[in-house]
């Protein structure tokens, strides 16, 4: 088990190279399981939940090659319709393989997904879309037995709510089915766009990807491309916002204001200036932040969940009142108690947490509660007066590729330890 201690105070200079997206690497790497020939991913970051997906791919019968930020993939027929249950609790997400291991081969078998840190996480959105496209699914023992006897066939399919995972398995298990998909309310977040992007890229015929309303007609084939990950929004938000927390000065290399044109703007409420270039990004923070009089996470283009936690800590530290309501995730405010532990001053009440801000955090001994949260906890850490362990960092390596050292590249005074072991900042 390993640490993260902070030493706090120093405000943020210099410059980062943003990495590629988690959720876009994620059902990309299904996709490729649809795909004959070789596909080469760049810009694939080197996360925890990357490595699970690779061991997935490999189980299932795909040579898989990671070097650098390179994944190589190498598709023959697969080995096998099953994913252990070992290797689908690796990944909270690895339910992104149904649709296109059924897509591939007409059935699946996965363990149930059961609920997570972040609260229940149902699965019956992408279940009825896939039934509405000729599947059938028997469950039994926490076990997923799904099959397309028929093989899958186009649908007309209404989400009730836009849901990215249940979007990216209809996707998945459309553009190899039989006639056209049409997919209304359809999630719209970018990594949306970037799996149609890469699925178009090796031959699909998807339109609509960004719009809502998503057509999909089924090809014969798809075959193995050259692809490059887009950057990942919210890694690179929080690098932002760390700059912000810090009063400092941060260029973020790998981005344009694009993929944050959601989240910019309240940096900029709070203070911060922003310069957009074509592929960077600078910050300039205030001496003292503005607090926020709402931030609502919502569906893409709406302010998004994953950002939440990483603004409250900001926020915790601004001159006045913020106001965040959590609208997508039942469990969402797990960190707001280690925040409260060093000083920050916040009420939750149901689904708003209204953030007083304080003149100065302290350091404390905290437990990341989830990935975002986590990354919330380090922020505040790195404004904080004194030191602050974040311990059960393995949630944050699920999201940031080496986050100390990047962190230490800008000044931050960061090491990664050993739980119980010594170590020099
Ligand atoms: C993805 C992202 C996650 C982000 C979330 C919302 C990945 C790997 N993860 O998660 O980082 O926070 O989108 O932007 O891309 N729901 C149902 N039934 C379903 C499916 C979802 O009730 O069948 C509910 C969920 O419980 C949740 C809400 O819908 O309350 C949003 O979930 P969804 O958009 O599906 O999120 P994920 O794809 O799991």
């Amino acid at each position: 088990m390993q640490k993260l201690v902070i030493e706090g105070g120093v405000p943020l200079e210099g410059e980062i190279t943003l990495h590629g997206a988690k959720n876009s690497t994620l059902p990309i790497l299904a996709g490729a399981l649809l795909c004959d020939g070789r596909t080469v991913l760049e810009n694939c970051p080197r996360l925890t939940d990357v490595f699970a997906a690779c061991r997935i791919l490999t189980h299932l019968g795909c040579r898989c090659r990671i070097a650098e930020h390179t994944v190589t993939l190498q598709m023959q027929n697969l080995r096998t319709d099953t994913i252990p249950e070992a290797l689908m609790q690796e990944m909270r997400s690895s339910i992104i393989f149904l649709g296109a291991v059924l897509g591939r081969t007409g059935s699946c078998h996965v363990s149930y997904p059961g609920g997570c840190e972040l609260g229940p996480r149902p699965i019956d959105m992408h279940l009825e879309a896939l039934r509405q496209m000729g599947a059938r699914f028997l469950i039994h023992d926490g076990q997923l037995d799904c099959s397309a006897p028929e093989g899958l066939h186009g649908a007309v399919i209404h989400l009730p709510f836009p849901s990215v995972g249940a979007t990216e398995n209809i996707m998945l298990a459309a553009v190899l089915a039989k006639g056209r998909t049409v997919l209304h309310n359809a999630a719209k977040e970018p990594e949306i766009c970037d799996l149609a992007a890469f699925l178009r890229s090796c031959g699909a015929d998807i339109s609509g990807d960004g719009a809502g309303t998503m057509v999909i007609s089924g090809v014969k084939q798809l075959r193995g491309c050259s692809y490059s990950i887009m950057p990942d929004r919210i890694a690179g938000i929080t690098y932002l916002g760390a700059a912000a927390i810090t009063g400092g000065t941060v260029c973020l290399r790998g981005t344009d204001a694009s993929p944050m044109d959601n989240m910019l703007p309240v940096l900029e409420q709070m203070g911060c200036r922003i310069y957009p270039e074509p592929d960077r990004l600078h910050l300039l923070a205030p001496r003292r932040l503005r607090p926020v009089a709402s931030i609502r996470t919502m569906p893409h283009p709406g302010f998004p969940t994953d950002a939440q936690a990483i603004f409250m800590a900001i926020l915790s530290l601004a001159d006045g009142v913020s106001v965040l309501e959590e609208n997508i995730f039942a469990c969402r405010y797990r960190h707001v108690d280690a925040l409260v532990k060093m000083g920050a001053k916040i009420h939750v009440s149901g689904r708003t947490a209204v953030v007083t801000g304080v003149r100065s955090l302290s350091g404390a001994c905290v437990t990341a509660t989830d990935l975002r949260g986590g990354a919330a906890m380090v922020l505040a850490g790195l404004a904080a007066s004194g030191t602050t362990e974040v311990r059960r960092i393995c949630y944050i390596d699920r999201g940031y590729e080496a986050i100390e050292q990047v962190l230490r590249g800008v000044g931050g005074r960061i090491v990664r330890m050993e739980t119980g072991g010594s170590g020099e900042l």
